[in-house]
């Protein structure tokens, strides 16, 4: 693969990058930008990667690099990706040996924008960045939080083991295209917790992963992803807007923040494992066991997934799949053709929960339920997989 390397400050951590790249076994070739060896000098790239490293064309010219490197390549991740090198990609530029490499590049390019705020939400930028995703290259969100002195907003790099996990899951599918480009998707997460005091609550053992295998998944394949998380504590998917939340009701007004902004919805994914039910009042304070033993009064909490497809029915959403997850621990296969019914949804992915089987673990397999009376059996593998299987029913949908 090839790591294209722009002059930003963030450059110092993809040399982090590029250790969990070498790391796993990939051949790496670092072309920074001229610019980027401001930031981190030649030999520490040559160093890491094991590899020549040039910036020019000039160099090793009898191996005619501004060719062959973009050429072989299976992967090329820019990161970061400056204001100025995706101007320089978008106008399809070829003043240095990165910009040449990503026009001899038939492979999949991942771009991972770093810059202040200003920049990333300036015009010029929006248009670059919308012209690459036209071509069917990867541009991923940047992160928010602390940019470089005291100002914070969007604009980070995303961390080196997200981005890893992000160029994992392209090469994973093999050089197939960013087929979610364009397209917003909006995926629940985790478990929602409905306190009964300050210190307790009523919750459930799911970790989020396969919520976060999905939105990681649909980011490296070009969608815009908003993932609406309760109560995780996993590192933020790559290129991903995450918006935590706590309780059932929470997730409720979330999803529908999320469905309802200015970017019209495409699919709906709603993988949180809700409470159905909440106590029907939460003590201000702890409650005592002096008072003797408490009884717990419930009250049901709101379907998100049946009141998600209803908004569709009725034209307040525009959603062309609704996918709900359906957790069971018997008769799996009869209570998720129900649960299809009952829900509304386009697709239902049942999975068997409990025995160690699902909640915590890194592997899944499912049976994916679709309203066309199709049933696709996903065999045992890493929750990613899964997650892109279901991305694969999802594209294929009729609209
Ligand atoms: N779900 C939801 N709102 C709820 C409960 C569940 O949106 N209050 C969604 C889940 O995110 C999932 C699907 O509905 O996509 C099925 O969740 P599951 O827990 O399997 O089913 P329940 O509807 O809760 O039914 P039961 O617990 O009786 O099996």
């Amino acid at each position: 693969m090839v790591l294209g390397v722009g002059g930003g400050i963030a450059a110092y951590k993809v040399c982090e990058l590029l250790r969990l790249f070498v790391e796993s076994g990939h051949e790496v070739r670092v072309v920074p930008t001229t610019d980027a060896l401001r930031f981190v000098g030649e030999p520490t790239w040559a160093a890491l990667s094991g590899q020549p490293v040039a910036t020019d064309v000039w160099d090793q010219v009898h191996e005619v690099p501004h060719v062959r490197i973009g050429q072989r390549a299976d992967l090329v991740v820019v990161a970061p990706a400056t204001a100025d090198l995706l101007a320089r990609a978008a106008g399809g530029l070829a003043n240095d040996l990165l910009t040449n490499t990503l026009l001899t590049a038939r492979c999949p390019v991942m771009f991972a924008p770093a810059m202040h705020t200003e920049m990333w939400e300036h015009p010029a930028t929006r248009e670059n960045v919308a012209r690459l995703r036209d071509r069917g290259a990867i541009v991923l969100d940047p992160a928010e939080g602390r940019l470089t002195g005291a100002d914070s907003g969007k604009g980070r790099l995303p961390d080196p083991q997200a981005l890893f996990l992000a160029a994992r899951a392209v090469l994973h599918r093999a050089g197939a295209s960013a087929d979610l480009s364009g397209r917003h998707v909006v995926v629940s997460a985790g478990g929602t917790r409905e306190p009964l005091d300050p210190v307790r609550y009523l919750g459930n053992n799911s970790s989020g992963r396969q919520g976060y295998a999905l939105a990681a998944t649909a980011a490296a394949r070009g969608a815009k992803v908003t993932l609406v998380a309760a109560n995780t504590s996993l590192p933020d998917p790559a290129g991903v807007d995450v918006r935590p939340v706590g309780t059932a009701r929470e997730l409720n007004d979330a999803m529908f923040a999320a469905v309802s902004g200015p970017e019209p919805v495409d699919a709906v994914v709603m993988a949180a494992a809700v409470a159905d039910f909440r106590p029907t009042t939460t003590a201000e304070s702890k409650i005592k066991k002096t008072g003797g033993t408490p009884t717990i009064e419930l009250v049901p909490n709101p379907d998100i997934l049946a009141a998600l497809t209803r908004a569709r029915e009725a034209d307040e959403l525009s959603a062309r799949v609704i996918v709900g997850f359906a957790a069971e621990t018997d008769d799996v296969r009869r209570n998720g053709e129900e649960k299809l019914k009952s829900k509304g949804c386009d697709l239902l992915v049942v999975n068997q929960v409990g025995h160690g089987k699902a909640f915590g673990t890194t592997d899944n397999q499912a049976v994916v339920l679709g309203t066309d009376g199709s049933a696709v059996e996903i065999a045992k593998g890493p929750k990613e997989e899964l997650a892109d299987r279901v991305w694969d029913l999802v594209v294929d949908w009729p609209a």
